[in-house]
C-alpha cells in the first residue's frame, strides 16, 4: 500500500461543498482508495509520498467525446466566420457528413494513432475516465473500427466508456431517415455481443433525427439492456429530453433550448444534463442552458469536451472547466463536480469522481492551492502527477 501524504485535498465529498482536507492524506491499495483523511491519523503504509502541500483532486471524468475520426474540418470554421452556420454546413453535405467520408477512408491503425494523440493530450490535462461515441463511420464496418479502436485506447492509462452513435446523421447513401434507422437498430446486437457498446446515443435534431425515430433506436438499447444517452435540444427543442428521460437515460447533452417541461422528466428521471461550452462556444451561440431551472429542479449537472473536429475541437477539460464558470455561471465547484463525480454518474459509474475510501484511486496532483485557481486561469496547466487505478502515468 502507498500513501501520499502532506497534500490538500479537495475530496468533494458529500452532495455539495469542496471537502477540503488541508493537510490530508490518501491510502491507495491496489487500484483502489483505502483511506482519506487528515495526515496526522494516517494509517502506517510500505511506501510513501510527500505531497509538499500541493493541491490534489479527483482524476477527470470526459464523459461526452467524438474522439475517434479522421480529418479536421478548420474549413468550416472559416466558413461559420463569414456567416455560415453550422446547420447550413451539415445541410450542404459537410459538417458530420464530411468526418465520415475521412473516416471512412482511414485504416484502423491510423485512426487508432491519432486518436491516441487526442486521448494523450487529455490525459496530460487530468483526464482519467473517457467516454467516447462513434457516429462518423454510419456503417456497420466503420463503426465497428471506431468502438474497437476507442476500447484500444484503454491500455494507454485511462477507463474508456465506448457509446453507439451511428444515429449521428444520415450516410450518403440512404435517401430514407426511417430506413437508415432501421440499419442501426440492426447492426447494434452483434455490436454488443462483440463487447463494443456500453451505452446508445443519438442526434435529435431538424439537421438529424426526429424524436420518433429516436425512440426507435432506444428501444433497441432498451431491447438488448443498455443504457441510453441523448445529443438534445442542442439548436432546437425536440422534445428529445422528455423522450430520452421516459427511458430512463443516463444523460441528456448539450440542452441549449431545453423546456420546463424537458427539465421536469429529466429530473423525475435521475438523468444528468451534460453542458458542453466548447461547442456552445465554438458555434457562437447565444441561447444559455436553462442552467438556474436545472439547479432548481436538482438535476445533477456534468461538464465535459464534446471534442470533435466540428462544433467543439478542444482537447482540455482545464478550459471547459473556465467556460463553464464564465459562459454559462457556474460556480467553480459546480463546474469541478461537473467534470468529476457528475461526469461519472452521466456513465452511469458510481465509484469515481471523489476522494473518498472504496472509491478507485484515480487522481491529480496541481500546482495549485486551491480548484477554484484552475477553474480561473485558462491556457495554463499546473498537472503535475495523474494516477489512474493506483497506477502513476506520465504527464
Ligand atoms: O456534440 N451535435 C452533434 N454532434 C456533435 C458534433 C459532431 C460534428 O459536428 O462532427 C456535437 O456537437
Ligand atoms: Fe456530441
Amino acid at each position: 500500500m502507498k500513501l501520499w501524504r502532506g497534500g490538500r485535498l479537495a475530496t468533494l465529498a458529500g452532495e455539495q461543498g469542496w471537502g477540503l482536507i488541508d493537510d490530508g492524506a490518501l491510502l491507495v491499495d491496489g487500484d483502489q482508495l483505502r483511506w482519506v483523511g487528515p495526515s496526522a491519523d494516517a494509517p502506517a503504509a510500505d511506501e510513501v509520498v510527500e505531497l509538499h502541500g500541493a493541491l490534489v483532486t479527483a482524476g477527470f471524468v470526459d464523459c461526452h467525446t467524438h474522439l475517434v475520426y479522421d480529418g479536421n474540418r478548420a474549413n468550416e470554421f472559416e466558413q461559420r466566420l463569414l456567416g455560415a452556420s453550422y446547420a447550413d454546413i451539415a445541410k450542404a453535405g459537410g459538417g458530420i457528413r464530411s468526418t465520415v467520408a475521412a473516416t471512412r477512408a482511414a485504416s484502423e491503425a491510423d485512426l487508432l494513432a491519432s486518436a491516441t494523440r487526442r486521448a494523450q493530450a487529455l490525459m496530460r490535462e487530468g483526464v482519467t475516465t473517457l467516454e467516447i461515441k462513434s457516429g462518423y463511420g454510419l456503417d456497420a464496418a466503420t463503426e465497428a473500427r471506431m468502438l474497437r479502436v476507442a476500447r484500444q485506447l484503454q491500455s494507454l492509462g485511462l477507463d474508456v466508456r465506448t457509446t453507439y452513435l451511428a444515429a449521428h446523421a444520415l450516410p450518403p447513401e440512404f435517401t430514407n431517415a426511417d430506413d437508415y434507422i432501421t440499419a442501426v437498430c440492426e447492426w447494434l446486437p452483434e455490436l454488443r455481443a462483440a463487447g463494443l457498446v456500453d451505452a446508445v446515443d443519438a442526434f435529435c435534431e431538424h439537421i438529424a433525427f426526429s424524436p420518433a425515430q429516436t425512440a426507435r433506436v432506444f428501444d433497441a438499447a432498451q431491447a438488448l439492456g443498455l443504457p441510453v444517452k441523448l445529443h438534445a435540444e442542442q439548436l432546437s427543442d425536440q422534445g428529445g429530453a422528455a423522450l430520452a428521460a421516459g427511458y430512463r437515460a443516463l444523460s441528456c447533452d448539450h440542452l441549449e433550448y431545453l423546456s420546463p417541461a424537458g427539465i421536469q422528466a429529466m429530473a423525475a428521471a435521475g438523468t444528468v444534463a451534460v453542458l458542453l461550452p466548447g461547442a456552445f462556444y465554438a458555434l457562437r451561440e447565444t441561447q444559455l442552458p436553462p442552467i438556474q431551472q436545472l439547479r432548481d429542479a436538482g438535476v445533477p449537472i456534468a461538464i465535459a469536451t464534446d471534442h470533435n473536429p466540428g462544433s467543439s475541437p478542444t482537447l482540455s477539460p482545464l478550459l471547459m472547466l473556465n467556460m463553464a464558470c464564465v459562459l454559462f455561471r457556474l460556480t467553480p465547484e459546480e463546474a469541478w463536480r461537473g467534470l468529476t463525480v457528475n461526469g461519472a454518474r452521466a456513465l452511469g459509474l458510481r465509484d469515481r469522481g471523489q476522494l473518498v475510501a472504496g472509491q478507485r484511486a484515480d487522481f491529480c496532483v496541481w500546482d495549485a492551492g486551491h480548484p477554484r485557481e484552475l477553474a480561473a486561469c485558462f491556457g495554463h496547466n499546473p498537472l503535475t502527477e495523474r494516477v489512474q487505478q493506483g497506477m502513476q502515468g506520465a504527464v
